[in-house]
């Protein structure tokens, strides 16, 4: 079964189908170190608090580097997926996201859902 469910996400690349609450986990693993998803609350990133769907570099009081102010990105899941799965850098040369990307597609899909739910 749970080999029919792998081959039809890898057949619907479109589709995220992540698990919500096990994307709370990867996020703490991988981001929670410079992000946190509470409105307002910056620490060395952004908030992600509203992430998928908001435009990049939108937090009025986060000094944000000039590359990411310029990339002018809307921040939808699938532009979430292109930027996470490779290092910030390669995506948004001179970013100051020190941060070499997430190459497990599950967890990438999991933490999507997860950010999609922090509203
Ligand atoms: C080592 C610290 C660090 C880690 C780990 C990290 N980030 Fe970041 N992130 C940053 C910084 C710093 C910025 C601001 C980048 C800039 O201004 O160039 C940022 C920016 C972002 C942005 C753009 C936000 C906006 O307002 O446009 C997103 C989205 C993002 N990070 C998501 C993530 C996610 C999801 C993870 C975990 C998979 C993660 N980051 C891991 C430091 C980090």
């Amino acid at each position: 079964m749970a080999g029919l469910i792998v081959g039809w996400l890898a057949a619907s690349p479109a589709v995220r189908a992540g698990d919500a609450s096990a994307g709370a986990d990867v996020f703490k693993s991988e981001c929670a170190e410079c992000h946190a998803v509470k409105e307002g609350r910056n620490k060395k990133g952004p908030s992600l608090f509203g992430i998928v769907g908001r435009q990049s570099g939108s937090i009025a009081d986060y000094n944000y580097s000039d590359a990411l102010k310029q990339a002018q990105w809307t921040w939808t899941q699938d532009k979430l997926h292109w930027y996470l799965s490779q290092p910030a850098k390669t995506a948004n040369p001179g970013t100051k996201m020190k941060y070499d990307g997430l190459t497990d597609a599950k967890q990438l899909d999991d933490l999507l859902s997860y950010l999609s739910s922090v509203h």
